[in-house]
């Protein structure tokens, strides 16, 4: 069945079933995706950012210890008659302010057999439309926002699209890699190979955690099977769609990211979020910097 380009994205897919074993033991017992950044947990940011590029409906596919997620989402009556009798309406409202956000549903992965393997356990949720699917631990600056202008290369061109970002050689085997060609302000993607080593990558352009993808993958991630690593790459099944014919939804292409992203399943990445987004803050920001400078200056970092 061939999808009107032209429709609007309304859905939202936030995998967040890994095992984030590069946070170990942080995340034996919440997912990684729930660590907080400054004062509220990562993934209360990307659900923010879904919501700001027009996605109120957001399934987030879930594996074990769903449960911190779910509350998170969910109200907290208890605390909030606490704060509210004693009148404490700041912190009332940054309670409240992650349970009215978006249309929240979820889906239970099983067993964490990849990406690919994810974004399949949402066909029943998302139907014939085209969606987005938000990684739960890639955080993208809120200043920076680039899904709208993904969803708009959607409409305009049909298929699907990558968000890529130029990074060091030596750092390209940590990412999917696409080889591409420049047309228009945006880049036509002829390949993609999952995290390929330094003198195999086609290019420098890394896949990161957005997509806007047309429901066609879900008959190729169905068809795909296991690759690196032993789990179901998404990787490979839009390496399939880049070579698909556009009138049956095939067709990737990429929008090359500029802006702030960090990767809080990374410890330092995590790190630098934490600190970035910190020093932005009015509260916090004048203080940690004077004592960051003290630290540097006085203490050579010691
Ligand atoms: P990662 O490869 O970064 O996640 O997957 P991971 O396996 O949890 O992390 P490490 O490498 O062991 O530390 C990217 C995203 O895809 C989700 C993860 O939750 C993360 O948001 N994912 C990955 C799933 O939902 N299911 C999977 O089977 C694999």
């Amino acid at each position: 069945m061939q999808v009107a380009k032209s429709m609007r994205v309304t859905k939202a897919v936030v995998p967040v079933a890994g095992l984030g074993t590069r946070f170990l033991p942080a995340t034996k017992a919440i997912p990684k995706e729930m660590l907080p950044v400054v004062d509220r947990p990562a993934i209360q940011y990307v659900v923010e950012e879904a919501v700001a590029a027009g996605l109120d409906d957001v399934l987030f596919v879930t594996g074990r210890h769903k449960t911190p997620l779910e509350d998170h989402f969910d109200r907290n009556v208890e605390l909030e008659q606490a704060l509210s009798s004693k009148g404490d309406d700041e912190k009332l409202a940054a309670v409240r302010a992650s349970d009215g956000l978006a249309r929240v549903h979820y889906v239970r992965q099983g067993a964490p057999r990849g990406l690919g393997h994810a974004v399949l356990m949402a066909q029943q949720h998302v139907g014939h439309e085209a969606f987005a699917v938000l990684l739960g631990d890639d955080l993208i600056d809120p200043r920076d926002q680039v899904l709208e202008e993904m969803i708009a290369l959607r409409q305009e061109h049909g298929g699907s699209v990558v968000c890529l970002m130029e990074v060091p050689a030596e750092q390209i085997s940590l990412y999917g890699c696409a080889a591409a060609t420049v047309v228009d302000g945006h880049v036509r993607v002829t390949d993609l190979i999952e995290k390929p080593p330094v003198d195999q990558a086609p290019s420098n352009l890394a896949v990161i955690g957005r997509y806007v993808l047309d429901p066609v993958v879900f008959d190729v991630l169905e068809r795909t099977q296991p690759g690196r690593g032993g789990e179901i790459q998404l990787t490979d099944a839009l390496r399939e769609l880049a070579q698909m014919p556009a009138e049956i939804g095939g067709g990737v292409r990429g929008v090359v990211f500029r802006g702030r992203r960090y990767d809080t399943g990374d410890r330092l990445s995590y790190l630098q979020a934490v600190i970035q987004l910190a020093l932005e803050r009015d509260d916090l920001g004048p203080p940690l910097k004077q004592w960051l400078m003290s630290r540097l200056v006085d203490g050579e970092g010691k």
